[in-house]
């Protein structure tokens, strides 16, 4: 199957995009071309892997000027056939099975999967069913564990803070409540971060329920000491203390922006707008950090297919490309800590998380 002697990679995206997914696979084409390998491109994720298969050759031409450009050249699949395994199921019929069987058919010394918890937690099953995969980590939600650092995360950053400068000054024309909702499913990293970047008044995050009438007194208190407009940010899986995060259709979280603003309109009698800032995080450009940060994976990525490392993921430890068990990335996520350092200056700075009176 391979063309000539050289050895085969692929890669492939999975789930949701994110801002440097082509800068990986840049970055994947050039450091395998460089060692002597080619590069197959999946398409559609894992599930270009299953039935008619659906995969492309990739060479140094396919990525020219792809570098700074967003989402993914290889599609991606959210979902598709990849549920938790079914043990039961024959081996014509098991996703998972079936995926192995294609990597060896198409002859991969490697997979490098890119993607987010739910991308190498399907990596780790198929390693454990005999494939050579490579994890490299993925989101802008910031989440996924034994990584300090997915790619993604600062661009979406970038965005919610400027959207945030933003909406400071028309918030402050009008006298009103701003709330932005930012993304951030299970954890608040992107709530937190542009929060303190962007100096809202208030941070609200699913690690810490809030109370809706501690985040109104913060407004009255900030308007009877003369601050006649706020801004709160609040990730779209944050909660009401004793109530559960909002959704708006099939599983997909929304809503907690615009109840905040109702709350807020009620109970300070301001005026409220609500900005979702949505997909935005997710499309466009990389920052020049997430360009790095994506090429360094993709070329650690190589290496470890070079050396034989399967069932592992790239990471970013202490500024360092290392690689660690996909093991440690599957399972659990990494939250924001209540009590971490960021957490405390935010409240050094009197930003309200709405857990206190
Ligand atoms: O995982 C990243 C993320 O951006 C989450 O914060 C968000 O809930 C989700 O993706 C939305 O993804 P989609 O609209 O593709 O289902």
């Amino acid at each position: 199957m391979t063309t000539g002697k050289r050895k085969r990679i692929g890669v492939l995206t999975s789930g949701g995009d994110a801002p440097g997914l082509n800068a990986v696979i840049r970055a994947v084409v050039k450091a395998a071309s460089g060692r002597g390998f080619e590069v197959l491109g999946i398409e559609y994720g894992f599930e270009g892997l299953l039935g008619e298969r659906t995969y492309r050759m990739l060479t140094n031409a396919d990525v020219q000027g792809l570098l700074p450009r967003g989402g993914t050249m290889l599609r991606t699949t959210n979902k598709g056939h990849f549920g938790p395994r079914n043990a039961a199921l024959s081996s014509e019929e098991d996703p998972y099975q079936l995926a192995v069987k294609s990597i060896h058919e198409l002859d991969l010394s490697g997979l490098i999967t890119i993607g987010g918890e739910g991308t190498q937690r399907i990596a780790l099953e198929l390693y454990k069913l005999g494939a050579p995969v490579v994890g490299v980590p993925k989101t802008i939600d910031n989440d996924l564990a034994g990584t300090d650092r997915t790619f993604g995360f600062d661009t979406a950053l970038q965005v919610a803070t400027d959207a945030i400068d933003r909406l400071h000054t028309t918030a402050a024309s009008h006298n009103r409540v701003m709330v932005l909702e930012v993304m951030g499913r299970h954890t608040g990293w992107i709530a937190l971060h542009s929060g303190l970047a962007g100096g809202t008044d208030a941070i609200l995050i699913p690690e810490i329920p809030f109370n809706i009438e501690y985040v109104a007194n913060r407004i009255r208190e900030r308007e009877q000491r003369g601050s006649t407009f706020s801004i709160i940010v609040v990730a779209e899986g944050a909660r009401p203390m004793g109530g559960t995060e909002m959704y708006i259709a099939d599983g997909r979280l929304g809503g907690i922006g615009h109840w905040i603003g109702d709350q807020m309109q009620k109970l300070t009698e301001k005026d409220t707008r609500v900005v979702v800032l949505g997909h935005l995080q997710r499309g466009g450009s990389p920052s020049p950090y997430d360009r790095l940060l994506s090429t360094r994976y993709g070329a650690a990525a190589v290496n470890a297919v070079a050396h034989g490392v399967f069932g592992e993921m790239v990471a970013l430890r202490a500024e360092e490309i290392v690689t660690v068990p996909l093991a440690e990335a599957c399972g659990h996520l990494k939250t924001v800590r209540p009590h971490s350092d960021l957490v405390l200056c935010a409240r050094a700075l009197g930003v309200t998380f709405g857990d206190e009176p």
